[in-house]
């Protein structure tokens, strides 16, 4: 097959076949096809799109290129979840056991943070003595005696989407609907999920910033699921503001435990975590509409079960539950308004940046971050608020706070009449 001939027909618009992305896919893989030229046929691919077969094609081959889980020996439908990526998206946490405590196993693989969003490995790392790095064995061995295992991403699982991702990043390729769904969707199943539920965040703390490109990722992405008979369910919530109230790692975990253990939460975080948690709950076949799969969930938040999963899984991966309490930076500083008014919008990514600032995000990969620091953020879009009253605690380990007190106090908008606002569920695409 000729490598120019199926660039030439992309960059044309026209439809290729499995075998011609194969070429692609495994001629890049086995350094065959250089970076040039998978450069060149990302472009074509970033301007003409792919269709829904060429997108499911990707991403099997993509599959294809390393190893893959196998969990068929728990005999169940095994359900994973994925988030686009948020600041404040302590989800995985909340939704974990209780999906675990009805009896559903919870297997899941893991990222961490880049940037202004957050990682759930960094944030479970906070946790004293909390190990992310399991052999395989033992991960699956805790799943099937626990039901319930959290890691961070090992082995050789989708080599092809960590070559080709590296070069869309440095080739202005990252933001191609198809190529996000290939990439997200191909490393799911390789972890071994039959069925997916997807967080995919809108607003401007997002990738997506607007509804119709959110749809339009759920919607290729709930395609490619058909297609590879991995049942998929999106819900598009909003990061127009940070879910809940806590941004940076051990104060996330905090908060994602005062929800489970003392029913004490923000709203926004519980519908959310809510949400995903009955559609994981329906996708496993353990309820016969959403409404019962909501009920469920919500039980076990109130009977205190998906709390008791949560110190089991703790404890399995050797993490020590007492350390999770209040944040223990050197200092907490007040952030507070300097008039009256309500607020109009919170420019959500510049939060993560200035946590981020604090040490609690990487700028790059190999940065080191400081569970002990973050951001409290005590309002919420539409909140009416007076003269000196507080924005946010910042939780620091530095000597000069003042750029991340200025980032903070510069990303609050404010309005003198009352502000209408959105529900943090904002459409579901199955
Ligand atoms: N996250 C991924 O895993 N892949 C993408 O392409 C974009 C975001």
């Amino acid at each position: 097959m000729n490598t120019v001939e199926i660039i030439n027909k992309k960059k044309y618009g026209k439809e290729l076949s499995y075998e011609e992305i194969e070429h692609i896919v495994n001629g890049y893989v086995n350094d065959t096809i250089p970076d040039y030229q998978i450069s060149s046929w990302l472009m074509a691919v970033y301007f003409q799109g792919l269709n829904s077969d060429e997108t499911s094609a990707l991403t099997d081959l993509m599959v294809k290129s390393g190893e893959t889980i196998d969990l068929s020996f728990l005999n169940t439908t095994v359900v994973d979840k994925h988030s686009t990526g948020g600041v404040g998206d302590k989800v995985s946490l909340v939704v974990a056991p209780i999906i675990s405590s009805l009896g559903i196993p919870f297997a899941k693989m893991s990222g961490r943070g880049l940037g202004h969003t957050g990682g759930t490995v960094d944030k479970l790392e906070s946790i004293s003595g909390f190990h992310t790095e399991l052999p395989l064995d033992r991960f699956k061995e805790q799943v099937k005696e626990l039901g319930i295992a959290l890691v961070g991403q090992s082995g050789n699982l989708v080599p092809a989407d960590k070559k080709i991702y590296a070069l869309r990043d440095v080739t202005g390729t990252v933001d191609s609907i198809p190529l996000i769904a290939s990439s997200i969707m191909s490393k799911k199943i390789a972890s071994g999920a039959d069925a997916i539920v997807l967080d995919i965040k809108v607003g401007n703390g997002a990738f997506m910033k607007t509804k119709e490109e959110a749809k339009k990722l759920a919607e290729t992405m709930v395609a490619i699921g058909k297609k590879l008979n991995r049942e998929t369910v999106a819900v598009l919530t909003n990061m127009d503001q940070p879910l809940g109230k806590e941004i940076g790692n051990g104060n996330e975990v905090l908060e994602a435990v005062k929800l489970l253990r003392d029913q004490e939460y923000s709203q926004d975080l519980y519908d959310v975590s809510v949400e995903i948690a009955a559609q994981m709950v329906y996708l496993a076949g353990k309820a016969s509409t959403e409404e019962q799969a909501r009920k469920l969930v919500e039980e076990v938040i109130q009977n205190g079960d998906a709390y008791e999963k949560f110190v089991t899984f703790i404890e399995a991966q050797d993490g020590d539950i007492s350390s999770i309490h209040e944040i223990e930076a050197k200092n907490s500083i007040d952030v507070t308004t300097d008039g009256p008014g309500y607020i109009s919008s919170i420019e959500t990514q510049q939060i993560g940046e200035a946590a981020m600032l604090l040490g609690a995000g990487r700028k790059t990969k190999d940065d080191q971050i400081d569970h002990q620091v973050g951001i409290t953020l005590h309002v919420k879009l539409g909140d009416a608020l007076q003269a000196g009253d507080k924005l946010a605690t910042i939780h620091t380990n530095m000597d000069d706070n003042d750029e991340v007190i200025q980032k903070i106090k510069g990303a609050i908008s404010f309005t003198t009449t009352r502000v209408e606002t959105k529900g943090s569920v904002i459409d579901v695409i199955q």
